[in-house]
């Protein structure tokens, strides 16, 4: 190997006070696992000879305890996109200690290669393997590093010897040109491959190679389903397989998308079941675990994704298959993954979950209350905005009863009543498609929200005004208001309001 060898320690010496740092990966999956550390302790190693030492930190999406945890608890971000889902870095984030800017996951990319946020210093990426004249084979995740490869001043490679052989091919890797000279990405069904399997660095850019042994995948699983997310689950699969029984979807049905957690899971083993839908291929950012039993199994025919975001055990079950399953999956940057050009193509049908929604179909995935962050919105935007169906999932109440996720208004709207076709909770499934806004205030209240809730909805409506849209300034944030004052949004009271 032509690269100079080092420890994490040597290797974190490149990264500087204010630097840009890109680091690979997508989801716990394919982050770098011992330089963001040695940075870490770099920085408290300054901080505590009184120095400044902050990073702005760029990744594919949420990432692991070994960078995002480590270098939060060092107090060493001062800027952080696009997405995070760790609890140290949202408080952080939301106690102003770190800038935070939300963005959709198909744009980190371009917007740094257009310059947006000035040059990218360094880029720690973790790989299977990397030859002398910089063909690198990525790890279990692709995020943004053909980018940050491309672009980065300074490389720092981690090889990661758990990462099988067998890997090789399974990425995809191709960074379109930037506008004016962009062209049409040849991806005109999930399996598709439009670029390389290896990404590239320019040799004299690798300033460290650091040889590490880390396991692979993410540490537990999905807590079971519960008769909530079952119910979710099967109000998916009802809908869609009415859809395609009605003829609004095509028989062969559609590429899906759905994202990590126990009430995507929910839907996923719905779609195992039934007998309605048939086998299905998937063009998602995420692939958890029920995907490999549904390759397996066939229902799943190809799944399309930018990270193996699989827990340990089913990590390891998936490399033991990889004869059976290699021909089944690609790996794609997150730019590609999240493309709207090609989820309008397919005719992907999104479906994402909702912290909450409003009657009259807007949707909070990231801010509890309105100001708390809680991860982002992740690639939630770039597929509901450009689907053929997009699906939004909740639970109909929360916290023993006293969150309702239906409110009047929501607190932060991520994803506009333009963009969201249909709601799912336990309760049943809104269509708002072909309805005015004052007809999807009531197909929601009637059809989603928990009965609990939809005498104080329905109320709230009487008590507004308005013309397309109907409103109460004084009232919108009644349930918001009660929760902040009683811990339970059943305690909203309109008694006290006079109408006029
Ligand atoms: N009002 C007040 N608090 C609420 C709330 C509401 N309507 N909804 C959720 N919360 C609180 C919960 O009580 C919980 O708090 P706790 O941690 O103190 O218990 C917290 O917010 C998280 O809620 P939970 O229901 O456990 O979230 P989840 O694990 O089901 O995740 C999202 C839901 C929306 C946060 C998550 O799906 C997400 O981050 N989505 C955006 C990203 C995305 O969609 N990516 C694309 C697919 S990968």
């Amino acid at each position: 190997m032509i690269y100079p060898i080092m420890s994490a320690a040597e290797a974190a010496e490149f990264v500087k006070n204010g630097d840009n740092v890109g680091v690979s990966g997508f989801t716990i999956p394919g982050n770098p696992k011992v330089v963001p550390a040695a940075v870490a302790a770099r920085a408290r190693a300054e901080h505590e000879a009184g120095r400044e030492f902050k990073i702005n930190l760029f990744s594919g999406a949420s990432t692991n305890d070994y960078t995002d945890g480590e270098l939060s608890r060092a107090h060493a971000l001062n800027f952080r996109a696009p997405y995070q889902s760790l609890a140290e870095v949202r408080n952080r984030i939301n106690a102003g200690e770190v800038h935070y800017s939300d963005r959709h996951l198909s744009e980190m990319a371009q917007e740094v290669r257009y310059g947006m946020y000035g040059k990218m210093d360094v880029a720690i990426v973790e790989a299977q393997s990397i030859t002398d004249d910089g063909e690198i084979v990525l790890g279990t995740a692709v995020g943004n590093s053909p980018t940050w490869l491309q672009l980065a001043e300074k490389v720092i490679i981690e090889i990661n010897d758990q990462i099988p052989e067998s890997i090789h091919g399974l990425h995809d890797i191709y960074v379109p040109l930037d506008p004016p000279c962009r062209r049409e990405i040849p991806i005109y069904k999930p399996s598709d491959r439009a670029g390389s399997p290896t990404a590239h660095v320019d040799p004299k850019k690798v300033v460290a190679v650091v040889k590490t042994s880390m396991p692979l995948g993410m540490p537990g699983g999905f807590t079971p389903l519960d008769d909530t997310t079952r119910k979710i689950g099967e109000n998916v699969c009802a809908f869609l397989a009415n859809e395609i029984k009605v003829g609004r979807m095509p028989k062969e049905f559609l590429p899906i998308q759905s994202g990590v957690g126990n009430i995507a899971n929910a839907v996923l083993e719905g779609l195992e079941a039934s007998t309605e839908i048939p086998a299905f291929q998937v063009y998602t950012e995420v692939m958890q675990d029920t995907f490999v039993k549904l390759l397996k199994s066939g229902r799943c025919q190809f799944v399309s994704t930018c990270s193996l975001t699989l827990s340990r055990d089913t990590m390891m079950d998936f490399f033991d298959n990889i004869k059976d399953l290699h021909d089944k999956v690609l790996m794609r940057p997150a730019e590609i993954s999240n493309h709207p050009e090609i989820i309008r193509r397919l005719g992907v049908v999104s479906m994402n979950t909702a912290i909450e929604v409003d009657i009259f179909g807007n949707v909070n995935s990231s801010h509890v209350s309105g100001t708390r962050l809680m991860n982002g919105i992740g690639g939630s935007g770039d597929f509901t905005r450009n689907a053929y169906t997009s699906i939004f999932l909740c639970p109909s109440i929360k916290k023993d009863d006293c969150i309702s996720t239906v409110v009047p208004m929501c607190t932060h709207i991520d994803h506009t009543l333009h963009s969201v076709d249909i709601i799912v909770t336990d309760q049943g499934v809104a269509d708002l498609r072909g309805k005015d806004p004052i007809q999807c205030a009531h197909e929601i209240i009637e059809k989603v929200a928990h009965p609990t809730y939809r005498p104080l909805l329905r109320e709230y409506l009487k008590l507004s005004k308005g013309g397309h849209v109907l409103m109460n300034p004084n009232l919108a944030l009644s349930f918001h208001s009660a929760l902040a004052a009683t811990g339970d949004m059943r305690k909203t009271d309109y008694s006290h309001y006079q109408v006029d």
